[in-house]
């Protein structure tokens, strides 16, 4: 069995970071909910408890508390900014509500004899974000760090085992942050590094074989990085009654289809069902101009595709997705209730009636760590380094009405801007990058004739996750050779702008 680190969240912009900082560390990390029972916590065994910072003041009626049983159990623990004015409240303490936040780098002294900061200088800077803080500690518990403004910046009690800090060690700007959960793992939980990705392909391989036995099994191959992965870790547990399906929506990048299905056929003994549906699709968006719209006619269309290739199959009874652990993780202190922005994600969803089993082989792992596996599965680094590709594909970078002259007309710039990153060696430094073409059509001059033609937008944006991300700073010599080639290669567009807008308040994608 994994050691494993549970982090309980108290809604922290930082949690999911803290596990993958674990994890980075060869041990298994997962979240929790602050709603955690005792005896939930006793099922997962772990060899640690880390609780998160959040935004809440323990004085507010409604902020997450925790449950003092959990506190004696005698499994370390690790208490981050809230997570240690928890500790200290509900142990007899005391936390002082302040106005004032502090905020930014802070110089922190350390006893760095203490285990938890062992290796480490006895001064260094530290990542600070917090009103509230501890202003006495609670009995038996002893202070290893102090800043100018904070006396207790670090405690423990050493009987039973539990550290708190009021700083963030899992931020890149707090130094020797990944050495203090080092410390924390090693030292004081005393755990074993053995979540490894050779492993984690074994268990999976012996999980999926169990449940599925003889049954076929199905897959929506998108050609992106995470669909793809899932295949390929299924194919090897079940071989032949794996059927991957890709659909042409005839909303995909140049050559895309083609690609995928020849990188499959060449490297895989795999059922791969081709279904060329672009007609379809392009019908059915005939006159539609409205971004939802189009993105539920997508969907549906796609579910209907897909819905009738698995009746062509027979007997189906599974249904691989290639769902991460950021979609499933269940965080945050108050729950959410945000309004949809994008109907997202609905392309390969479950069709509902047909009562499939969910596969979903990734569900506890993060982008990278699918890369990861990718590279232990030897699928081929260009595959895996691919950029998002959202599932209604070009249909949402065509503003307006879709039609095939235009899908024609962005497919040969998207490819163009794409072949002059990679050429530059800029294709991996930025999250995405595409082509958008505005309904817009604006004079130019070329040659000496007058022209009339589309514009269309560059955007590229540097992201972690996605959730928010800046416009690219492409160098401008770039941009203008791009520009250049556009205008001077591709017939129908007379003019080229590039997006400056970040996220938020623009999202990544222009519908
Ligand atoms: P936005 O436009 O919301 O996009 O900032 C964030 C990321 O999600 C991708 N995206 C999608 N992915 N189905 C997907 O699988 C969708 O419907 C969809 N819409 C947006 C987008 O490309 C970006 O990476």
């Amino acid at each position: 069995m994994v050691d494993k680190i549970l982090v309980i969240d108290f809604g922290s912009q930082y949690t999911q970071l803290i596990v993958r900082k674990v994890r980075n560390f060869n041990v298994y990390s997962l979240i929790k909910h602050n709603s955690i029972t005792v005896e939930e916590i006793l099922n997962e065994q772990p060899k640690g408890i880390i609780l998160s910072g959040g935004p809440a003041s323990v004085f507010d009626i409604n902020s997450p508390k925790i449950n003092n049983k959990i506190l004696e159990l005698g499994i370390p623990i690790l208490g981050i900014c809230y997570g240690f004015q928890l500790i200290s409240f509900s142990l007899g303490g005391r936390v002082e509500k302040s106005d004032k936040r502090e905020y930014g780098l802070a110089k922190l002294k350390v006893d760095n004899k203490n285990k938890l900061f062992l290796n480490i200088p006895s001064e260094f800077n530290v990542w600070m974000s917090h009103s509230d803080k501890v202003v006495k500690l609670p009995e038996n518990f002893i202070p290893i760090a102090s800043t100018e403004n904070t006396e207790y910046a670090a405690a423990f009690n050493p009987e039973k085992n539990i550290y708190g800090v009021q700083f963030h060690p899992e931020v890149t700007h707090t130094e020797f942050g990944n050495k203090i959960i080092e410390n924390f793992l090693f030292e004081i939980c005393k755990c074993n590094p053995n979540w490894l990705m050779s492993n984690f392909i074994n268990d999976k391989i012996d999980e999926i074989k169990k449940i599925v036995g003889n049954n076929k099994v199905v897959c929506a191959l998108s050609g992106g990085v995470d669909s793809t992965v899932a295949a390929i870790l299924v194919q090897k547990a079940i071989g032949k009654n794996l059927h991957c399906i890709h659909v042409d929506t005839g909303l995909m990048r140049k050559n895309e289809s083609k690609e995928i299905i020849d990188f499959f056929q060449k490297n895989f003994v795999i059922n791969l069902h081709f279904v060329d549906a672009s007609r379809l699709f392009i019908q059915k968006l005939k006159g539609v101009y409205e971004p939802e719209e189009k993105r539920k006619i997508i969907g549906k269309t796609f579910i209907e595709v897909f819905e009738s290739e698995i009746q062509k199959i027979g007997d189906v009874k599974f249904l691989v997705q290639g769902t991460l652990y950021p979609d499933i993780v269940e965080s945050g202190v108050f729950s959410s209730n945000s309004s949809v922005i994008k109907s997202h994600h609905n392309v390969g969803g479950l069709p509902e009636n047909l009562s499939l089993h969910l596969i979903e082989p990734l569900k506890e792992l993060f982008k990278d760590e699918v890369r990861q596996l990718g590279r232990e599965l030897n699928i081929p680094e260009i595959l895996l380094k691919k950029h998002p590709f959202p599932g209604p594909g070009l249909a949402i970078r065509i503003i307006g009405e879709v039609d095939e002259e235009k899908l024609n007309l962005l497919r040969e710039v998207d490819y163009l801007f794409i072949e002059e990153l990679k050429k530059s060696n800029l294709y991996d430094s930025v999250w995405q990058a595409f082509a958008v073409l505005l309904p817009v059509k604006s004079v130019g001059v070329m040659g000496d004739e007058r022209s009339y033609a589309y514009s269309i937008v560059l955007r590229a944006v540097t992201s972690i996750d996605g959730m928010t991300a800046d416009w690219a700073k492409l160098d401008h010599q770039f941009l203008n050779l791009v520009s250049n080639k556009i205008i001077n290669e591709i017939k129908g567009v007379n003019r080229v702008v590039y997006d400056i807008t970040s996220k938020p308040p623009a999202t990544i994608e222009w519908e």
